[in-house]
């Protein structure tokens, strides 16, 4: 057993792990809990003078935390992200592939700019991240874990081609759990449903009957919270989900259930 196995050490003691889109919402309360379950971590996204304040955050907790602006869907940056964990941390155990951007609207109504443009951070930066860190992870092995959406096995009213980038992360996840379990590499995906988030806040301005309906669909009755779905990535990132790869984990308050 090693030490992140152990009953009450935390479920990422002594994991070195990288969390793309790690700046606001999931992706920064992921990186709280990551550090608090005793990962070392680095961030990724866009904002640098956002990832400066988490991290300032986070090591005046005590958490060994390090940061690198960047876009997601360019090769280089992305490349960077992998580096810069090398270089600070030494290796890459575990990655959170959570950069994502919404779309709202028809399908039919959708720019032809705007669809490239979140098919080039939700589907080609997931499939640069993986390409960089399963690069990383080769000879070591690591875990990693990407985000979807219920989104991803479903279609829904108003989410123009975000529904298609959620179902592509799927299939990057599935491909990559075949390709890369025989070098140790786990690779999953969570399909969170409506999490309170700024995503869910702009949408709810936007067509707040939308989500009042989505949210009374859901058994549980509620939103879940970052924390909630950070929750689900951390236990995939761990070596307690040791034998689990290739699954796609709803995080939704049984809302596809
Ligand atoms: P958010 O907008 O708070 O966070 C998105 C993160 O991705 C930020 O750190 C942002 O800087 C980063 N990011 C966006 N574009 C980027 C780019 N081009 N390069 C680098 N980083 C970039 O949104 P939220 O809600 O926390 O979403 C996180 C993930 O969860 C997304 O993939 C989203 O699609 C997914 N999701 C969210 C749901 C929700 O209800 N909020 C439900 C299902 C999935």
């Amino acid at each position: 057993m090693t030490e992140g196995t152990r009953p009450g050490a935390g479920l990422l003691a002594g994991k070195i792990v990288l969390v793309v889109g790690g700046s606001t919402g999931i992706g920064a309360d992921a990186a709280r809990l990551f550090a608090e379950e005793g990962a070392s971590v680095m961030l990724a996204a866009r904002s640098r003078d956002v990832l400066a304040d988490l991290t300032a955050e986070l090591t005046e907790a005590g958490h060994d935390v390090a940061a690198t602006a960047g876009d997601v869907s360019v090769a280089a940056d992305v490349a960077r992200f992998v580096d810069a964990t090398l270089d600070r941390f030494g290796r890459l155990d575990g990655a959170f592939n959570n950069a994502g951007i919404n779309q709202q609207g028809r399908l039919d109504d959708v720019s032809e700019d705007d669809f490239d443009r979140v098919m080039a951070v939700n589907v080609k930066g997931t499939w640069l991240c993986l390409r960089e860190e399963i690069h990383a992870m080769r000879h070591s092995g690591g875990s990693i874990v990407n985000t979807s959406s219920i989104g991803g096995y479903r279609g829904n009213t108003g989410l123009g081609a975000y529904q298609a980038t959620k179902h592509a992360v799927i299939g990057l996840t599935r491909t990559a759990a075949h390709d890369n379990g025989p070098l140790g590499i786990r690779v999953n995906a969570i399909a969170p449903g409506p999490t309170e988030t700024p995503m869910l806040t702009a949408w709810r301005q936007n067509d707040p009957d939308a989500v009042a309906a989505r949210l009374n669909a859901v058994p549980l009755r509620k939103a879940g919270t970052t924390t909630e779905v950070a929750e689900a990535a951390a236990w995939l990132l761990s070596d307690r989900a040791g034998q689990v790869s290739g699954v796609v984990l709803p995080v939704d308050g049984g809302l596809t259930a």
